[in-house]
């Protein structure tokens, strides 16, 4: 075997490594890591290695060619980051529990039952349109907040056939305590276990009930309900085992409901606030897009069938995805020994943000003009 390639490590301190950058600011510390040393470069907080990668080959090879390689970072017995609160649902369950939940959840996924949800969707977006009209001419909003209580309203919808809009004071705050602690026990090794009662796990451990008593609470409700909701909830409700029989727990329900939540609500909240910023900054796509929607639609909310005809907007879309992913970053463990790429790497944790590979995209992307929207 030819001798591997020297993983560029970046410069830090000599107890801590490299957790004070990453503490003052992640985002920026990954940034400039990537932009400074390459495609994968390592770094150290405090005991932990990490690397990271930014170049869409590694990507690849990881994710999909070596994905047997490179797992997810959850242990059941030891949560940490995410599964602290989503326990084990899809996103952070693996191996059989993961193959399980994954071929019992699938119908439920199927775009028949999806399009079935649509007009709850559509209403939570006239609700929010109504409310803004409600303002007046020249009312100022903040546009990121009203995106992810559109999406919460949205995914609440589809999920319990209900609105949470009465419960969002508490709703949404204790969602971002959740998952910004869940995002520091990652970065931070030093962060103590939830076991010792400092003031951030006495707040996590609230914060965490109160989203555990909302949604045992609606479990609860309809299990003993006498008639059917078209909604996300009753198709988990009913999914079964093809061999056994077997149905969910209301435990399993639980993960799965609050990973759907979490998963789908602030993912699209990024996506919609990223795209009404860039089309702002860019009134010709907008032009156009609003062209493409006032032609087809003139005016009607849009069915499933309009939705596969709106080309442009599903072209904005993607194109504000690849400029401002909505999920920045994927973390990985390496189970084994292995060589990717000329680089040899030993059972460390993995860190992959995809705004970095977003860099490496916009650099040659552009300059070949493979861009469905030009300029956007
Ligand atoms: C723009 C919107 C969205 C983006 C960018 C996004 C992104 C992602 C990414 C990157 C993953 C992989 C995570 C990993 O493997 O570590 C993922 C998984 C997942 N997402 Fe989304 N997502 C979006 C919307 C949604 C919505 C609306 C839902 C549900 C209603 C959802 C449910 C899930 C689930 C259940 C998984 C786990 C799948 C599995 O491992 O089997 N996502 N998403």
């Amino acid at each position: 075997m030819p001798p591997s390639k020297r993983i560029p490590q970046v410069k830090g301190d000599f107890l801590l490594g490299n957790l004070g950058q990453m503490s003052a600011n992640p985002f920026h510390a990954l940034c400039d890591w990537q932009r400074d040393h390459g495609g994968l470069v390592s770094f150290r907080l405090a005991s932990r290695q990490f690397y990271l990668f930014g170049h869409p080959r590694l990507f690849e090879q990881t994710l999909i060619k070596q994905s047997d390689v490179f797992v997810k970072i959850h242990n059941s017995g030891k949560p940490t980051g995410l599964a602290l609160v989503l326990g084990q649902g899809l996103v952070t369950s693996q191996g059989d529990l993961w193959q399980r939940q994954r071929r019992l959840m699938q119908p439920v996924f199927q775009r028949s039952n999806i399009t079935m949800l649509l007009p709850q969707i559509a209403n939570a977006g006239s609700s929010m349109l109504n409310r803004w009209r409600k303002l007046g001419e020249g009312a100022e909003v903040n546009l990121s907040e009203e995106m992810m209580q559109l999406t919460l309203e949205g995914i609440t919808q589809t999920m319990f056939s209900t609105s949470v809009l009465d419960k969002i004071e508490q709703i949404s705050p204790s969602l971002d305590t959740l998952l910004r602690y869940a995002a520091k026990t990652v970065v931070n090794p030093l962060t103590l276990p939830l076991y010792v009662p400092t003031l951030a796990n006495l707040k996590f451990k609230k914060a965490l009930g109160t989203i555990d008593d909302v949604i045992y609470g609606i479990i609860n409700q309809r299990r003993t309900a006498s008639s059917a909701h078209n909604d996300l909830l009753d198709m988990l409700l009913k999914v079964s085992d093809d061999n056994s029989g077997e149905k969910m727990t209301d435990r399993q329900i639980r993960d799965e409901v609050i990973t759907i939540f979490g998963a789908g609500h602030e993912t699209t909240a990024n996506l919609l606030s990223w795209t009404l910023y860039l089309l702002a900054r860019h009134p010709d796509v907008l032009d156009k897009l609003r062209q493409e929607l006032d032609g087809l639609l003139q005016g009607k909310i849009p069915d499933a069938e309009d939705l596969q005809q709106l080309v442009y907007t599903r072209a904005v879309l993607n194109e504000s995805m690849r400029f401002r992913p909505p999920a920045g970053i994927l973390l990985r463990k390496v189970s084994k020994d292995t060589e990717i790429d000329g680089y040899f790497l030993k059972g460390v944790e993995l860190r992959y943000s995809a705004f970095l590979i977003f860099i490496i995209i916009l650099t040659f992307g552009l300059s070949r003009s493979s861009s469905t929207l030009n300029g956007f």
